[in-house]
């Protein structure tokens, strides 16, 4: 290692330690379950999202083993509206495989955490870096993002040859100390370097402790690096989701398909096109169908274009064997995509919906 990437990690010790956050509320512990909690939930998911669902979560499951007895339907319920639903299967497989194969404790080594569901190699990292202090390497989008500039990289990172050059970096420049606080405060340095200073778009390069040694910023527009990847089109798709409303206010819910948009989930039962949503109603039911005014929902590759029509279901021959009617107390307990929530919440009738 050269005395400049020795600099690197002092700098970013020192900034973190004057500059960067310090009260998010898995900071301050060194309990695994809880830093390996929000780094699944920060995954995708923004810091102020998580904010509010992280103390909820935690004070229904306490701890790995509470979270491990748990069925997967109240952990789902706890995460509907986080979004990326696998993140929430795999934490449940991943808290179960701890309490059997671990006795309950994570554990403590980088390399062992990412054998788990759910955790990657920079999330074991993670995990291994603020819990038990290990030198290990994080490279989340962010680190990229800051790394990419510092050095100016023109590789593109979609390659895995350029993601192993950049993983050796990221080793290269860990901090040597020992000292049991050197690797939170660098590995939370790193992360609040990216969310706070070196902004994908605007990064205020005035308040970074690394412009001096920063090639991007050198070279003029340091938000031309991370060299851009073509991002997928984004898609469209329509959903018709039929509610149909028995007689005592139950709602008929089916499960998602194990993949694609909302994987797993209780759902109203979902159709590409109307005919096929009106085609699934019995017929004594099509006669009291009411279409509500469509709505977007934005998902990461994909815009969605709801389409929901209520049907009053009074009884008859039922057609459907994949399903259940699900009474109003019920509902809202179960891992339900966050739109259709939304819309059971405005639909029922205790709100004044319709
Ligand atoms: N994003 C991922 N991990 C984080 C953390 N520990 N603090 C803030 N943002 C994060």
């Amino acid at each position: 290692m050269n005395g400049e990437q020795g600099a690197l990690a002092e700098r970013v010790i020192a900034w973190q330690r004057r500059h960067g956050r310090h009260d998010l509320p898995w900071q301050g512990t060194r309990d695994p379950y809880r830093v390996w909690l929000s780094e699944i939930m920060l995954q995708q998911t923004q810091v102020a999202t998580v904010l509010a669902y992280y103390p909820r979560f935690l004070q229904r499951f306490g701890d790995v083993a509470a979270l491990a007895h748990a069925g997967e339907d109240e952990v789902l319920a706890l995460w509907s509206g986080l979004g990326y639903y696998s993140r929430a299967r795999l934490l449940h497989r991943c808290a179960r495989q701890v309490v059997a194969d671990f006795g309950g404790q994570f554990p403590a080594r980088a390399a062992v955490l990412a054998t788990l569901p759910g955790i990657g190699r920079s999330t074991a990292a993670a995990i291994a870096a603020f819990c038990f202090g290990e030198r290990a390497a994080i490279l989340d989008g962010n680190v990229k993002r800051v790394l990419a500039r510092v050095f100016a990289i023109t590789d593109d990172l979609g390659q895995a040859a350029s993601m192993r050059a950049l993983w050796q970096r990221a080793e290269d420049l860990l901090p040597r100390s020992r000292l049991r606080s050197t690797m939170p405060a660098y590995t939370q340095g790193l992360m609040d370097l990216g969310a706070t200073v070196c902004l994908p778009r605007r990064p205020a390069c005035e308040r970074c402790p690394l412009a001096d040694m920063c090639l991007a910023t050198a070279r003029g527009e340091p938000e031309r690096w991370p060299r851009k990847r073509p991002r997928p089109a984004r898609r469209e798709l329509d959903l018709w989701l039929v509610h149909t409303v028995d007689a005592r206010g139950s709602v008929w819910l089916t499960r998602r398909p194990p993949r694609g948009i909302w994987a797993g989930l209780h759902c109203l039962p979902a159709f590409e096109s109307s005919a096929e949503a009106l085609d699934w109603l019995p017929s004594e039911a099509r006669a009291s169908v009411l279409a509500h005014p469509p709505f977007t929902h934005v998902l990461t590759h994909r815009d969605l274009h709801l389409h929901v029509v209520t049907a009053h279901w009074r009884g008859g021959a039922w057609l459907h064997e994949h399903g259940a009617w699900v009474a109003p107390g019920q509902w809202p307990g179960v891992g339900l995509p966050a739109p259709v929530r939304r819309f059971l919440l405005s639909a029922s009738p205790a709100r004044g919906g319709a």
